[in-house]
């Protein structure tokens, strides 16, 4: 591995800039105040609670990552956000329907005291909204400069140090890279001619880019994965991540096919479906929306399986995902799995999961352990797509001409070893340091 970085210090107040303010932005910003009062705890979070077991097992050293390397603290962030609905968090929280009033009402003031500032927005990617709070102008790229005022005005006004950008939004319609992509010439000359090919997450995304700051993407749509932004990223020295916050059933799927896999078990079909009831399910409601999240979704076992290594066991697996609109459930999302197994001599055999999962309960630590990773990548200089995050999304951006790893524990080993190496020790491997043990 390369030589390791210095790490600047992480003093002051760090902003983290929202576009989406609905059910996951609001659950995440009142989660992390309730920490900070003690109310709550963080869990599902590692930047939090995990520990990091650092050199030989016999040395009996694992401390906590937040001890062990420079992160921001809880105390130091502070939120912004944009969104076509003027809701601030309290009321956009209370619709969310995620957390309880006897959570939110204790912190009620401080999120009325966060309202979205006017969001770049246009129906032709999120058909089932709409809302007032849009910004205009008279082309893309006019409104791209407008959200590099934002980000300068809130890093301002706000006292920043630095800031980390994390899209919350819908999920936009499917688009694949196309010429407008492929350059940052093209995708400046789009913006003005107003193509189509250009959405509103992509703005955002080259809008935190050109400010330096760091961004994720939590939704499944393109946004930063094109080569034009990919490299506007590494030129500019700027962390980026993506796609889609690995939650709730995808979660499941990635823990429990790489054990199957682990036993060469075979696996001839995997049937998922959904009930959801809140926006996200509204919006992935229109088959446009819920065709990038297919996507997200169904690369997953492909790449893990292998099944041109491993055709007698994959080769005939049929995969398929459905999401279905149930408003009596709300955020409370029921996702169910069966699994076709095969095992010796091929005797079939099922199994059966049935999660009564928490989307956004599942995604709030997700965004906090974003945010504060990528920080911290940025002040170690690093730049371009942050693979060692994969851990946190369904469909991991990679290089050019990589696959995507899928599987969560080796994302989990990947991600540890990088703080390893940030952090100036030996990555743990089974050739190198002792391998056994806690991690
Ligand atoms: N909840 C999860 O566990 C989970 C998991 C993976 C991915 N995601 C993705 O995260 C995103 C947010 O999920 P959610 O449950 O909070 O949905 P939500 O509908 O509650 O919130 C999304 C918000 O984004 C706003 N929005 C839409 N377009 C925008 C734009 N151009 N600029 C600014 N704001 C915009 C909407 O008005 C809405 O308030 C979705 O794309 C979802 O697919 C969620």
């Amino acid at each position: 591995m390369s030589e390791r970085p210095q790490v600047r210090p992480a003093d002051g107040r760090l902003g983290v800039l929202l576009p989406g303010f609905g059910a996951v932005a609001t659950t995440f910003v009142a989660g992390v105040e309730s920490a900070r009062r003690g109310t709550a705890q963080p869990i599902g979070s590692l930047t939090q609670l995990n520990t990091i077991r650092l050199g030989k097992r016999t040395e009996a050293r694992s401390p906590l990552i937040r001890d062990f390397l420079p992160l921001a603290g809880l105390e130091d962030l502070v939120f912004g956000a944009w969104d076509p609905i003027p809701d601030d968090g309290y009321e956009s929280a209370v619709n969310a329907g995620v957390l309880d009033r006897a959570d939110l009402d204790p912190i009620r003031g401080f999120l009325e005291g966060i309202e979205p500032m006017p969001a770049v927005f246009d129906r032709e990617y999120v058909r089932r909204l709409d809302g007032p709070n849009v910004k205009e102008g008279k082309n893309k790229r006019e409104l791209a400069e407008q959200l590099r005022r934002d980000i300068q005005r809130f890093k301002k006004e706000q006292g920043c140090d630095r800031t980390v950008m994390i899209w919350c939004g819908s999920t936009e319609i499917f688009l694949r890279p196309g010429p407008a992509h492929q350059t940052l010439e093209a995708f400046e000359a789009a913006m003005e001619a107003n193509d189509p090919a250009i959405a509103p997450s992509m703005i955002y995304a080259y809008a935190a880019i050109m400010e330096g700051v760091p961004y994720a993407n939590g939704a499944p749509n393109l946004s930063a994965d094109i080569p034009a932004l990919e490299k506007a990223a590494v030129d500019g020295g700027v962390p980026i991540g993506g796609k889609d916050f690995k939650t709730g059933q995808t979660l499941m799927k990635t823990i429990l096919a790489p054990g199957l896999k682990a036993r060469m078990l075979g696996i001839e079909g995997w049937f998922s479906t959904n009930i959801l009831g809140n926006r996200d399910g509204a919006v992935l409601d229109d088959p446009d929306s819920f065709k990038t999240k297919e996507e997200s979704k169904l690369g997953v076992l492909e790449h893990l399986l292998q099944p041109k290594m491993y055709p007698e066991l994959y080769g005939n697996l049929y995969h398929k995902v459905r999401i279905n609109y149930y408003p009596p459930r709300g955020d409370n999302k029921e996702g169910w799995d069966n699994i076709d197994i095969v095992g010796w001599m091929g005797y079939p055999m099922q199994i059966k999961v049935d999660f009564l999962c928490r989307d956004s309960i599942l995604a709030a630590p997700i965004v906090l352990d974003l945010a504060l990773f990528l920080d911290l990548a940025s002040r170690a200089g690093m730049s371009g797509i942050q693979e060692w995050l994969s851990f946190y999304f369904k469909s991991p951006q990679t290089a050019p001409g990589l696959y995507p790893e899928h599987d969560l524990f080796i994302q989990h080993k990947k991600l540890k070893n990088t703080l390893r190496w940030l952090g100036g020790e030996e990555p743990l491997t089974h050739l190198g340091l002792d391998y056994y043990g806690q991690e």
